[in-house]
């Protein structure tokens, strides 16, 4: 018996920085309060952590307080913090830094952190930052309003309690800077994966899934707003697994399904996949549903064998390999793209040629490529040495970049002449004649406009390319 009835079809046949310190920059709406506070807050991280901020809104304004897209209007100053990598934390005391003349010309004025730096660093933030007022954890947001009011008596507050149930389910999340085409719903939090180089684990805490009629009630809210496309977020979302009272279960194959059967026109998306994890009941129905993107965002991190174990990966390089064979055989034309760690502890030349040489068998779409940087804590910290020197990991780097900017040129040279179906997202930044939006595999093609308009769906016929973008024209009347 399925949890949804007849809604939810059997399919069971076989089987995340681009946005780095983005602000709240949305319209402030309501002016006809005057007594109301106004908040500001600046993002940093992953898509998750953009996701808690739209929910953030929604509890600051349940609170009566109005945003505004300027940090010197503020009465409440927030970042949600990001620490996956040292220089993510570098960005935020800067940012700290900058904020210190709010209280100059606000003495009143609060500022709060968010996020996993808060959880992180805990009451320690308040004795480095004097100017921060409030620490908050990303389990503990509903306590948002009790932490102000302490905060106006004069005292700091801190509370980073993690939660093993905790999924923001019943709220309403306060869209922030979209496009009005497409959105972020996420479906759970934490990580129960213990990567040896992450920090997700300490600062998100314990993998809980969110129940699935709230994910499905919002998809049907988003679509009758007008929105045309959902992402599904989590850190491993193969490993979605909600539970009733009854013992009856959803997986992550059969939550797809569900959000899919919204409506033909909301195209699905989900990121991010576990190679260990990701299942074949995934993959049929990503073949079986048109509007489930033939996209998967795939992390390989490293493609040597011995470095996967020492980053506790649980895969190694010929079982990726198989995944990507598989995904290949059963959706030929799917986007993938990767996450790639250069310069973890022991890594060799050997080692590094590895990773080249996965990279040559895959031929990424789009590849996001770090410098390994050490997190306090982690189990990489505890017990290997960070031995290789900067400027190896640099030119190694250098090395991966280059080979991901030659794969995705070739990879663009062979879509010319190819048609696909576009979503608009909006104006392409160079020129107002042309609209930009993606095609099912991610890929973003640019076209003139013609009469078409954000949010429609349009076929486009590729015509030129970039290593970072398609160009094409309409083949829609
Ligand atoms: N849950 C996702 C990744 C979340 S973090 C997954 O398992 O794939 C996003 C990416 O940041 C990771 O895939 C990894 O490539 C990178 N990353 C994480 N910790 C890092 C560290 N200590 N140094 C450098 N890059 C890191
Ligand atoms: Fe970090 Fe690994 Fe969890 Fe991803 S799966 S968030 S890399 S511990
Ligand atoms: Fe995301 Fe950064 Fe936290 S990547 S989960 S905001 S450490």
């Amino acid at each position: 018996m399925s949890l949804f009835g007849p809604e939810l079809e059997t399919i069971n046949k076989v089987h995340d920085e681009s946005r780095q310190g983005e602000s709240f920059a949305q319209e402030e709406g309501k002016r006809d309060l005057p007594a109301a506070r106004r908040f500001y807050i600046e993002t940093y991280g992953c898509q998750m952590n953009f996701s808690d901020t739209e929910i953030v809104a929604s509890i600051l304004s349940s609170e009566g307080f109005v945003p505004t897209p300027d940090f010197r209007e503020a009465d409440l100053v927030l970042i949600n913090t990001c620490s996956i990598r040292e220089n993510a934390e570098q960005k935020v005391r800067g940012r700290l830094t900058e904020f210190r003349s709010i209280k100059k010309r606000n003495p009143e004025a609060i500022v709060g952190v968010l996020g996993c730096m808060a959880e992180r660093l805990k009451s320690k933030f308040l004795e480095e930052e004097k100017i921060v007022d409030i620490v908050v954890g990303p389990d503990a947001y509903r306590d948002l309003g009790k932490l102000i009011t302490v905060a106006d008596e004069g005292q700091k507050a801190v509370n980073v309690l993690l939660s093993r149930e905790e999924t923001y389910a019943d709220i309403n999340p306060v869209r922030l800077n979209s496009n009005g085409v497409s959105a972020f719903i996420s479906i759970m939090r934490g990580c129960n994966n213990m990567c040896s180089f992450c920090v997700v684990p300490f600062t998100r805490g314990r993998e809980r899934s969110r129940d699935p009629h709230s994910i499905i009630a919002e998809a049907k809210q988003l679509f009758n707003e007008g929105y045309r496309e959902v992402t599904l977020l989590g850190q491993n979302v193969d490993s979605y697994l909600w539970r009733n009272e009854e013992g009856e279960s959803i997986n992550f194959a059969q939550l797809l399904v569900l959000v899919a059967q919204v409506d033909p026109k909301l195209r699905v998306r989900f990121s991010t996949s576990h190679p260990k994890d990701i299942t074949d009941e995934v993959l049929y129905a990503m073949l079986k549903y048109p509007n489930i993107c033939k996209y998967i965002h795939l992390p390989l991190q490293s493609g040597s064998s011995a470095v996967l174990n020492r980053m506790n990966r649980t895969y190694d390089r010929e079982w990726y390999k198989m995944k990507v064979d598989r995904i290949r055989e059963l959706i030929p034309d799917c986007g993938i793209s990767t996450d790639i760690i250069t310069g973890f502890c022991g890594e060799t030349e050997d080692d590094h040629e590895q990773t080249l040489s996965m990279m040559d068998y895959v031929r990424y779409d789009l590849a996001y490529m770090f410098k390994y940087s050490e997190r306090p804590g982690t189990f990489a910290e505890r017990n290997f040495e960070d031995d290789v020197p900067d400027e190896v990991k640099s030119r190694r780097l250098e090395e991966i970049v280059e080979l991901q900017n030659k794969h995705q040129f070739e990879n663009n040279r062979k879509e010319v002449g190819r048609e696909y179906e576009v979503l608009i997202e909006g104006y392409s930044k160079r020129s107002k004649d042309h609209l930009y939006g993606r095609n099912p595999q991610n890929k973003v093609i640019v076209f003139p406009k013609e009469q078409f308009e954000k949010g429609d769906y349009v076929k486009v016929r590729v015509t030129g390319y970039t290593s970072a973008t398609l160009i094409g024209v309409s083949t829609s009347n």
